[in-house]
């Protein structure tokens, strides 16, 4: 028996590259060692989107493609809705029992998404999404969970969590580990330490190729740099991380000719764009194979989603035993 893997992603918008980098690229690597669940997570999305349901029915499929376009394979991954899981949201009520709102409160990328998004006041189910998260790793028994760099204080409040469960009751929960991809954190095109749909610095998963030279060709550069000849400073440009990132092979060479102010911008910005249009084709491509098949992502999900429902009521059968709350 492989052991499980899972993930998921809010059902906001598009998939970027840099959830490929920091995670995509790692599922699909890990899909062929683990029983791999990933996860649409609208009630998740529902913590900052509440007012905008609409948003979220939206991104269900044009996420699920973002999946499959990378190269996830359904017939050996299971793709499936958050919300469809009631289990999900039982445990998260018991676990939410022994969790206090100090450590919830003290959750740094809490602390951080509040004040990005301006909030004076926390919202419950806002505070408590680390708990939810538990509860989407623990329904499946996941041991393996690849995520960004973001997500590791909730996942070491997740262990927590687990932990704490199986003491007070029973030895139900594997504590889970996570699985950082290569490059945790990637810059956005504005030059913003954090490639984020909400601060629209992104380049999508299913952008065309004028659009990715468009994107680049508009991204912020070291801002030295105003002729040719002007030595640059690759540290502090955001197209230098790509070149590291997605050109790693040739970046020192890149490195020295804008220090030296003998590579120029433009050049610089065609290079980047052209291979990130190279990792991109065999997604568009991939993409347009399952549009053509109608109906398929979503029997895909429904089919997923019926196993993951299978799953949760085996291990919620474990955890009613434990809380003693099998009454009849
Ligand atoms: N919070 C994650 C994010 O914003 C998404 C997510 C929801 C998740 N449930 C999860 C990730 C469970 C890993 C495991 O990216």
């Amino acid at each position: 028996m492989k052991e499980r893997l899972l993930t998921g992603d809010r059902v906001t918008g598009k998939l970027h590259l840099g959830h490929y980098v920091g995670s995509l690229k790692n599922r699909v690597e890990l899909q062929d060692s683990y029983d791999s669940f990933f996860m649409l997570a609208d009630v998740h999305a529902l913590t900052t989107h509440y007012k905008q349901p609409e948003t979220l029915k939206a991104h269900v499929n044009q996420v699920t493609l973002d999946y499959l376009s990378v190269g996830i394979d359904p017939e050996q991954s299971t793709i499936f809705i958050q919300s469809l899981i009631p289990e999900i949201a039982e445990l998260t009520a018991y676990f939410s029992m022994f969790v206090t709102v100090n450590s919830l409160k003290h959750n740094p990328t809490i602390k951080a998404e509040a004040s990005e998004k301006g909030y004076s006041d926390l919202y419950y189910g806002f505070l408590g999404y680390p708990i939810s998260q538990t509860a989407d790793i623990a329904f499946c028994k996941a041991t393996v969970v690849p995520v960004g760099e973001d997500q590791l204080p909730h996942m070491e409040q997740s262990r927590k969590i687990m932990r704490r469960f199986n003491q007070l009751y029973a030895p139900v929960f594997n504590e889970p580990k996570a699985i950082v991809g290569d490059c945790a954190r990637l810059i956005g095109l504005d030059g913003d330490s954090k490639m984020s749909k909400s601060k629209g610095n992104t380049i999508d998963l299913d952008s065309t190729k004028q659009e990715v030279y468009d994107q680049i060709k508009k991204a912020k550069t070291d801002p030295a740099r105003i002729r040719r000849s002007d030595p640059g400073h690759p540290d502090i440009c955001p197209i230098y991380t790509y070149h590291n990132v997605f050109r790693k092979e040739e970046s020192g060479s890149i490195y020295e000719g804008c220090q030296k102010g003998m590579l120029g911008c433009v050049e610089c910005k065609a290079m980047i764009a052209a291979s990130i249009n190279t990792l991109l084709e065999p997604m568009h491509e991939r993409r347009d194979t399952y549009l053509q098949r109608s109906n398929y992502t979503k029997e895909i999900v429904q089919a997923g989603t019926e196993r993951a429902q299978l799953i949760a009521k085996e291990t919620m059968e474990e955890v009613r035993e434990a809380l003693m709350i099998n009454y009849f």
